[in-house]
């Protein structure tokens, strides 16, 4: 039933892919020849884009023969560039089927879909063999998930001896809870937001050590800023994560950015290691 409801909050346009590529078109003058940097506006539904993925990938040190598991890949964006970054290969799991058609559209085109894979499912209840898995990537999506404890085990179980988490991930702040609608929920019944030392203490409590846990709310709190002041003048270009959002991504955006402002959420990257 949550499942739904989240599924429904980001399915907002059964022609994804296809208004996905007439945008591409449009900024980039046609379909042919794309290159993983040509897709960076659609490519990163989190905060810093881009940026955010190469710094955790970096301080994580991918190998060219890790299997990574992408929790809620979206777009695909992290997957393509992981791949193609480090010659490794990504598995994606996401709740919305429209965005997993627009990221195995994407990684096609790109001829990376000898590398990267994805498919429709919940990333609490993971439909995979134990220990197949290098490293667990989860980027702004376990705000979605109500149980903590389900896919923190599912993690430990999926991954290899001393596999990795990698997390980018949104909590509550300090003031309260974000104001809604923000860009991963409508409203509190599809937001399962926590403290960050929350989360910190049930993934450190069995199964995993902490290598590092980085607040990182101010440097996204200026990227917020600075972006929401270019959009303000220019207005979003043709191709940007609005597509991903649906009519009121403006106030999702703006929600989100406030947030951050007032003291309502935070923002951290952290790695974890299978104990
Ligand atoms: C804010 S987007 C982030 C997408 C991607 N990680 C990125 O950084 O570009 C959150 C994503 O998580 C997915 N999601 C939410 N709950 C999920 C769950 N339980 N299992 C799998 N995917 C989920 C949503 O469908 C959505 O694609």
């Amino acid at each position: 039933m949550t499942n739904n409801l989240i599924t429904e909050h980001y399915d907002v346009d059964k022609n994804l892919t296809a208004n996905v590529l007439a945008a591409i078109k449009k900024e980039k003058g046609g379909l042919e020849n794309l290159s993983v940097d040509d897709l960076i506006a659609i490519d990163g539904f989190h905060i810093r884009g881009r940026k955010s993925t190469v710094e955790l990938a970096e301080r994580l040190q991918v190998r060219p023969a890790d299997r990574v598991l992408d929790i809620g890949s979206g777009s695909g964006g992290t997957a393509r560039y992981l791949a193609s970054r480090y010659d490794c290969h990504v598995i994606g799991i996401d709740l919305t089927p429209s965005y997993v058609h627009l990221a195995a559209d994407l990684s096609k085109r790109l001829k990376l879909d000898d590398k990267t894979a994805f498919g429709c499912g919940n990333g609490a209840v993971l439909p995979f063999m134990d220990e197949s898995f290098d490293i667990v990537w989860m980027d702004h999506v376990q705000m979605n998930i109500p149980d903590k404890g389900l896919y923190i085990s599912e993690f430990a179980r999926v991954l290899k001896p001393s596999g990795k988490i990698a997390l980018h991930e949104v909590f509550k702040g300090k003031a309260g809870e974000p104001y809604m609608p923000v860009p991963w929920s409508s409203d509190e019944s599809t937001s399962f937001i926590i403290h960050a030392d929350e989360l910190k203490a049930q993934l450190t409590e069995k199964y995993f050590n902490l290598i590092e846990w980085r607040d990182v709310t101010e440097i996204s709190n200026q990227w917020f800023q600075k972006m929401r002041a270019k959009r303000r003048a220019n207005g979003p270009s043709p191709l940007g994560i609005h597509l991903l959002m649906g009519p009121n991504a403006e106030e999702k955006i703006a929600n989100m950015g406030r947030s951050l402002a007032d003291g309502r959420a935070t923002v951290i990257m952290g790695i974890l290691q299978k104990a």
